[in-house]
């Protein structure tokens, strides 16, 4: 595997690939991988003859006062477990060379509506940096498929407007989540939690559990929230948001939709943990 920082060399190999007839998945990560970035990767490999794998920390997405300098950065560990997997490039750019004249002055990729809510609520500009991030890697990689997690749900659903918005020829691809055997889903930011934390944090996945029990139930969805939201509070986490969701314009569910996702946020010590669980209801 070739690690590339530079667009020059990117293209050259890119270009190389092309003319001979080779399809490109592209797996955009922040790096320190674990299993749920792995298996993008694994998934990508067996979709595209060639795959490429870019680590960058995004200052773009990052509010004030958020975790962009304390986020674990382990190239050397994440190249290690990419060569295993057999990826054949990965890129990793510098904040330089990615926004040469600076954040304020950087032209920007902005959603309409899906941004501003739930996580784009908390974390204002987040999913624009999200966006104009992964709209300037698609150029830079042109691949013919991408792949991202269900984990970031919302991320996943905004890169799919922006796609289609914008008329990228590129293929989406949602993985699902992968989770630890106690059902807390793997995140980098997990590192932040203390051991007693990490014993409390499998409550999230818990808690949308039985919120998709209760939804069978036929229980009504803003007296679910509330008790939802209770429940998270009195295990210790500071819920930011639990919300049943219409599974595919993320608007808030009415009576009668079936295809639901519940979309929850909540911080346990200095984690900002995030999960999701699709619901069909028959
Ligand atoms: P990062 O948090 O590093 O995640 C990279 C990709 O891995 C995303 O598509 C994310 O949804 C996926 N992922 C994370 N945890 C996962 C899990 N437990 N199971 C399956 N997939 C998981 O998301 C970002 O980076 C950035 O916002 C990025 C898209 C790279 C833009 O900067």
């Amino acid at each position: 595997m070739q690690t590339i920082s530079d667009i020059h060399r990117l293209h050259q190999q890119l270009k190389q690939w092309r003319s001979q007839g080779q399809s490109v998945a592209f797996v955009p990560t922040m790096g320190n991988l674990h299993e749920g970035h792995l298996l993008l990767v694994k998934e990508a490999k067996q979709r595209a003859e060639r795959v490429v794998v870019s680590i960058f920390v995004n200052p773009m997405q990052f509010g004030a006062g958020e975790d962009l300098a304390a986020y674990p950065r382990t190239l050397e560990q994440d190249q290690a477990a990419l060569v295993e997997l057999g990826a054949d490039l990965l890129f990793t750019p510098t904040p330089d060379l990615l926004y040469p004249q600076g954040l304020e002055n950087q032209t920007y990729v902005e959603v309409p509506g899906i941004s501003m809510r739930y996580c784009g609520e908390s974390r204002p500009g987040h999913f624009r940096g999200v966006a104009t991030v992964v709209c300037k890697l698609f150029n830079l990689v042109q691949p013919d498929l991408a792949l991202f997690g269900m984990k970031d749900y919302q991320q996943l659903a905004v890169i799919r407007a922006m796609v289609r918005d914008l008329n990228m020829p590129v293929e989406v691809l949602g993985i699902d989540t992968v989770r630890a055997s106690d059902g807390l889903a793997l995140s980098s930011r997990n590192g932040y939690l203390t051991a007693e934390e990490r014993q409390r944090a499998p409550e999230l996945k818990r808690t949308l559990d039985w919120m998709a029990e209760q939804l069978h139930q036929g229980i009504a969805f803003g007296e679910l929230e509330r008790q939802a939201a209770q429940r998270l509070d009195n295990a210790g986490f500071s819920t930011d948001y639990i919300h049943i969701c219409h599974a595919h314009n993320l608007d808030k569910a009415v009576s009668g939709d079936s295809e639901l996702v519940i979309l929850a946020a909540a911080q346990l010590g200095r984690a900002r943990l995030i999960d999701n669980l699709r619901v069909d209801l028959a």
